[in-house]
């Protein structure tokens, strides 16, 4: 992990890291233990240039810098997973990008969170209801992976029945064929595809029905939000709104699901940082800021460099995959006092959990509220627990998150 880079055939770029291709490669997608990693990459310069046409951002400076020049690193086209127009607000650069958020941030602002705590409590509360007398669980199976759909269906108006129908497509697009996308080799490509694709028009076809009876009847969630909301004197058009939904079950979803799972793996294995939860909750919404930024289970964000550009000393040509890596910025000691220790009692927390510029987590404060109920409640309930003895912790790759987590209590 410590030699200079070295691509076939090139010189080592200045600043261009340390480590060879695959070590950098791998990097991105082990997410066992990656921590250790992140900080090799912050020593080593920051950035990094294992192979032509890809550079990995990881110091705070080289993140913030990425993130911040949109028209040099574009998130345009670099997400396709099955859809047939770009995903909004995701795949538009500005100056579109900003009408749609004009739109779509008060639909998840703190207030609208207020109004439906009570019921994500409700909805957590039922997945809780189904463990709590049994002394263990498979806590991803069990509460992780259906909660933050549940609260969708709550968002979007629609009844519980619906649950395994949003599970199977959320799952064809991310998991086609019954592996994660990173860890697909056991997946024929072209049968993957052809899930995606299949799920994808599932997914128009859903909405486009929801959409129809809304039209017809208008309630008081987030469907018929879409319908009546204006931006500039321009409503949305029904592509517009097919598009914006379509992100949200790809981006609202498992990255919840993830973070539970993270946290919980985390807190099951540091009986004091627990206790600080059980004993006194009023340390949660902090404890979930710092969770964020140790676990972050996004762990890393793609551009496009839309022109030839230098990061850090190390140049980037037009075409070139910059992965910004949120994991490593946020445990950059420019950043944060003892990043290596995981502490409650914080004082600032510019955590890039959630991302940053233009296109940082829409669903920021949907998620927290998600993360904060789900560690209240959990607690008052069940405020001791461990893992099974005996059980492993599988990390998913691409995005951090623990398959099975098998609690008991
Ligand atoms: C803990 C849970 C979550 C995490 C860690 C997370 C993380 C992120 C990150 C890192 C980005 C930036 C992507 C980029 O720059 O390429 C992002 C964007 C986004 N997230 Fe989340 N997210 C979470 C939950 C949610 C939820 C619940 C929603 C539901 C509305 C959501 C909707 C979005 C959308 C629509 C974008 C794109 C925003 C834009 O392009 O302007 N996320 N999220």
């Amino acid at each position: 992990m410590t030699q200079q880079v070295e691509a076939e055939g090139t010189e080592p770029a200045p600043g261009a890291g340390y480590g060879t291709s695959d070590d950098a490669l791998e990097g991105l997608l082990d997410l066992a233990d990656p921590q250790p990693r992140y900080k090799g990459w912050i020593d080593g310069g920051g950035v990094l240039c294992p192979i032509d046409g890809l550079a990995i951002a990881a110091s705070r400076s080289v993140v913030d810098d990425v993130l911040r020049h949109p028209e040099t690193f574009t998130s345009r086209d670099v997400v396709q997973l099955g859809n047939v127009r770009p995903l909004i607000p995701l795949s538009l650069d500005p100056p579109d990008h900003l009408g749609y958020r004009k739109l779509l941030d008060p639909l998840f602002a703190p207030k609208r969170m207020d109004a439906i705590e009570a019921d994500i409590a409700a909805r957590v509360n039922h997945f809780i209801d189904a463990v709590a007398d049994r002394g263990g669980c498979n806590f991803t199976e069990e509460l992780a992976v259906p909660f933050p759909s549940a609260v969708f269906l709550g968002l979007m108006g629609l009844p519980w029945e619906e649950l395994d129908n949003f599970l199977r497509m959320k799952d064809g697009i991310i998991r086609p064929g019954g592996a994660t996308l990173m860890e697909a080799e056991s997946v024929d490509p072209a049968e993957r595809k052809r899930i995606q694709d299949q799920t994808a028009q599932d997914i128009y076809d859903y909405f486009n029905a929801v959409l129809d009876e809304r039209q017809r009847r208008p309630e008081d969630d987030i469907l018929s939000g879409f319908l009546q909301a204006e931006v500039d004197g321009r409503r949305l058009t029904r592509e517009d709104i097919l598009d914006i939904c379509f992100l949200f079950l790809i981006a609202g979803l498992d990255t919840v699901t993830d973070s539970l799972t993270c946290f919980f793996a985390f807190l099951a294995q540091h009986p004091d940082h627990r206790r600080q939860i059980a004993e006194n909750p009023a340390v949660i919404p902090a404890a979930v800021e710092e969770l964020l930024r140790w676990e972050t289970p996004v762990p890393g964000v793609p551009r496009m460099a839309t022109t030839e550009s230098e990061l850090a000393g190390c140049p980037v040509k037009a075409g070139t995959m910059v992965m910004v890596s949120l994991g490593a910025a946020n445990v950059d000691p420019a950043e944060f006092a003892e990043p290596f220790e995981v502490r409650f009692d914080r004082q600032t927390n510019r955590h890039l959990g959630f991302g940053g510029g233009v296109h940082r987590c829409l669903g920021s404060h949907l998620a927290r509220r998600e993360l904060r109920v789900t560690l209240r409640e959990w607690h008052r309930r069940i405020p001791e627990y461990s893992l099974k003895p005996g059980s492993e912790l599988h990390y998913a790759r691409g995005l951090r998150s623990v398959e099975n987590l098998e609690l008991i209590w």
